[in-house]
């Protein structure tokens, strides 16, 4: 039998880095299903599809074959064969992922494909339904969290590393309608499992948040 970690939360959080660090410290697999979404939204805007045609976006969801490759021990994301992990980080693309996500055929399929690879391997696994959908039965369910303001914020030097010149309002404002669009949709809204373990990263350092979620293992 596997062993599964469930760690959930809004955009920006901080649940990519953690579940890594948790991931590589328990020889687990880390299986970031943000990572998925993303690609469906990506492939709809690569093929000029509106992503606001529900219908259109279920029918052409079937045709993209998304895989998670392991190289060097790092997550490569597959779409139609081609390495994506670069292109679905950008902003417009996770916007498009928050709309098509809350389809439920696209749904259906990426949540299909997440049990069968908990199925195979220990797992730590981020999302918004990982705890309350896609693995009920985790050992261990954690819900991070962080303040708008302090996400944004991260977001906003994680942007100017890169020697872009973002607005910190516009930043917070976008976080802010992202929440509200995970967390009200109809199919599987981002939502604390009764039995998760409610950790907020605002004043907590990354090393913290770690030595917290391996404390709870
Ligand atoms: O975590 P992220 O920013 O990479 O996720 C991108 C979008 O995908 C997010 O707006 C909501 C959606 N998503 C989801 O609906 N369910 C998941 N398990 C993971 C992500």
């Amino acid at each position: 039998m596997t062993r599964q970690i469930a760690i959930d939360g809004p955009a920006g959080a901080g649940k990519s880095t953690i579940a890594k660090r948790v991931a590589k410290d328990l020889s687990f697999v880390y299986v970031d299903t943000g990572a998925m979404y993303r690609s469906i939204g990506l492939y709809m805007l690569k093929n000029g599809i509106d992503i606001h045609d529900k219908d259109a976006v279920e029918k052409a969801s079937e045709k993209a074959d998304v895989r998670l490759s392991y190289i060097d021990g790092t997550v490569h994301v597959l779409l139609n064969g081609e390495d994506v992990s670069t292109q679905i980080r950008e902003e417009e693309v996770g916007k498009a992922a928050s709309v098509v996500s809350a389809y439920p055929q696209v749904r259906k399929n990426l949540t299909a494909l997440q049990k069968k690879l908990a199925e195979t391997e220990n797992v730590v696994m981020d999302g918004r339904d990982i705890g309350t959908c896609v693995l009920p039965d985790a050992f261990l369910k954690i819900y991070l969290t962080a303040s708008p303001e302090v996400r944004g914020n991260r977001r906003y030097l994680e942007l100017v590393e890169k020697g872009e010149n973002p607005d910190l309002d516009e930043i917070i404002a976008d976080i802010k309608k992202r929440d509200e669009a995970d967390m009200t949709r109809e199919i599987s809204p981002l939502r604390k499992a009764d039995d998760a373990v409610e950790v907020d990263s605002s004043d907590m350092t990354i090393d913290q948040v770690v030595a917290k979620i391996e404390s709870l293992v």
